[in-house]
């Protein structure tokens, strides 16, 4: 399909074929220019996006690439989602930014697609978008940030965030030290480099073969991250010329690569969200047992925080993810294709570890297998999660009393209460911050110890939400209870003082109270009011499935690939 959809626009006769031209010609292009396959370049570059907002230099070593192989490259941009300012959570516009990608990849005159992305949403809604378009794509990151350091000690955004600031509360670290810290814990352009959501998806991004070698783990403003666009910006024309779609690569055997590589990296649990969603768009589908399955029989191999001692930076140095899957190869699908044209394996035949300690052999890993456990039982039904390797491991096999929050608000106005009624053994539940209670499912997972007992010295409790965790997040912390309370899931139906036990090892999280009662608190249970009424957030809430599902749309599911023959409209 070389170029034909751009002859489409470009080579028509006629006012539409004048047109296209005459426009293209305003910015200084010309017909030769116009000759050439034309390869979108999508841009979530935004200055309120931190993570992204390097991306502008990004983009021109894609253009360089781009014209060395013949092609004409057109950047354009879409809504960047950034963690840090976005309320009232990032994860409530994902769906939108995979519209909007995939809508102008429909649109526009392209014949393949580079997708720039780099902050945690923006990965998994390029590739939910691109892949519902299925025009030749390769997704590039803009890459990690530098590690932070502060007198001698590694620093890492944000599992030392909200460390620090636990310690700072509880009157361990004093003003000028925390404020000092704050200067020089970010020291870099580029995503956070602990293995949280972004370092976990743009890395997995290399085991569904979306990605050039080396995406995960080159850091930021390292060279090599240019050099590595200036490739994809060759290889997408190449793509382009035979013909090799997203849905070319994105098969069943790319998504248990990608959840293998998860496994062995200790991954964010928001990735068994991502993942769902992406392959929802391809038609393929990854029940939770999936990534139990894959997770119990595969190592972890890689050891960084927030589970490890490392950082983004000492991977790329060990030998990055090549490194890693090459180590893997073993439990992976090596013959399965990706955007270099080779196989996996054949792209990572020359890998080597240089550093042990922060990769480790498959003869000698970390923990004998990856770090999430899937929960099932009466008050999760549809499942639930919990990292159990960032948990402490005596609070994995629990039984305690129930101290509930009926929603974020509750937990804002009472957790520091001296006054509440809590003990370090109880179990704290966080209600109605799911997909639809949220709304949007905010990363409130790891939400605070009561200050109280922060004073005590006690750091973890059991906490059980419908909520997501970043993936910088640590602590025995259950996540994704489905159905969520806000639709009348069981977790809506907890009240203080019920004992809950989870069982981490036996996959287990129960509510012990008999199903009578539970079947008399839901006659009596009303929904929270919802959050919107009109606009998108409506449109979110009517339509967002749960987090199995991958908190996608209903009506987005599958694809509807562009054709090469698609023929403008005007
Ligand atoms: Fe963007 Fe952490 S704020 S990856």
């Amino acid at each position: 399909m070389s170029g034909s959809r751009s002859r489409a626009f470009f080579g028509a006769g006629g006012v539409a074929g004048f047109t296209h031209r005459a426009f293209t010609k305003a910015m200084g292009y010309d017909d030769r220019d116009m000759s050439r396959p034309v390869i979108g370049i999508c841009n979530t570059y935004s200055e309120l996006n931190n993570c992204n907002s390097h991306l502008r230099e990004l983009a021109e070593a894609v253009k360089r690439g781009v014209w060395q192989a013949g092609g004409f490259p057109l950047e354009f941009p879409t809504i960047s989602l950034g963690e840090i300012f976005l309320d009232p959570t990032s994860m409530l516009y994902r769906n939108l930014a995979a519209m909007d990608t995939e809508e102008m990849i429909r649109g526009q005159p392209l014949d393949g697609v580079v997708l720039l992305v780099n902050c945690d949403k923006t990965i998994p809604a390029a590739l939910m978008g691109a892949a519902s378009a299925d025009l030749p794509a390769i997704l590039v990151s803009g890459g990690p940030m530098l590690s932070g350091h502060y007198q001698g000690q590694l620093l890492g955004a944000c599992t030392d965030c909200r460390r620090l600031t636990a310690e700072y509360h509880a009157g361990a670290l004093d003003e000028a030290t925390y404020r000092e810290i704050e200067d020089g814990i970010v020291r870099s352009h580029g995503h956070c480099m602990v293995m949280g959501t972004a370092s976990t998806m743009n890395s997995l991004a290399e085991a569904l073969g979306i990605a050039l070698p080396g995406n995960g783990a080159i850091p930021a403003p390292d060279a090599r991250r240019l050099r590595l666009a200036q490739a994809a910006g060759r290889q997408i024309v190449e793509l382009v010329a035979q013909g090799i779609r997203p849905s070319h690569l994105l098969t069943r055997e790319a998504f248990e690569n990608a959840i293998t590589l998860l496994s062995a990296l200790g991954g964010s649990t928001n990735a068994v969200v991502h993942l769902p969603a992406i392959a929802g768009r391809l038609g393929i589908e990854l029940p939770l047992e999936l990534f139990e399955q894959i997770s119990r029989r595969t190592p972890l191999l890689v050891n960084l925080r927030p589970i490890g001692n490392y950082q983004m930076e000492d991977l790329f140095y060990a030998g990055g993810i090549p490194a890693v899957l090459k180590e893997l190869l073993p439990l992976l699908h090596g013959d399965a294709p990706t955007v270099t044209g080779q196989t996996l394996a054949e792209n990572v035949r020359g890998a080597t570890i240089s550093n042990p300690d922060v990769i480790h052999p498959l003869s000698a890993p970390l923990a004998p297998s990856g770090g999430l456990t899937v929960l099932r039982g009466n008050l999760a039904p549809g499942g639930a999660v919990i990292k159990h390797l960032a948990a402490t491991p005596s609070l994995l096999k629990h039984r305690g009393r129930a101290v509930v929050f009926r929603n974020m608000d509750d937990l804002r106005a009472r957790i520091d209460d001296p006054e509440l009624e809590v003990s370090p053994e109880d179990v704290l539940v966080l209600q109605n911050v799911g997909p639809v209670g949220g709304p949007g499912m905010p990363e409130v997972g790891n939400f605070p110890i009561p200050g109280r007992l922060l004073r005590q010295g006690v750091r973890d409790m059991v906490r059980i939400s419908d909520a997501r965790m970043s993936g910088t997040a640590f602590g025995t912390i259950v996540l994704h209870v489905a159905p969520e309370s806000a639709v009348g899931g069981p977790l809506a139906l907890v009240r203080d003082g019920d004992e809950i036990e989870l069982d981490a090892a036996n996959h287990r999280l129960h509510l012990h109270v008999d199903e009578a009662e539970l079947a008399r608190r839901l006659a009596a249970w009303q929904p929270p009011a919802p959050a919107y009424t009109r606009g998108y957030g409506r449109l979110y809430l009517e339509h967002v499935m749960q987090a199995p599902a991958g908190c996608d749309f209903d009506f987005l599911q599958g694809a509807t690939p562009v054709t090469a023959t698609e023929q403008p409209k005007f």
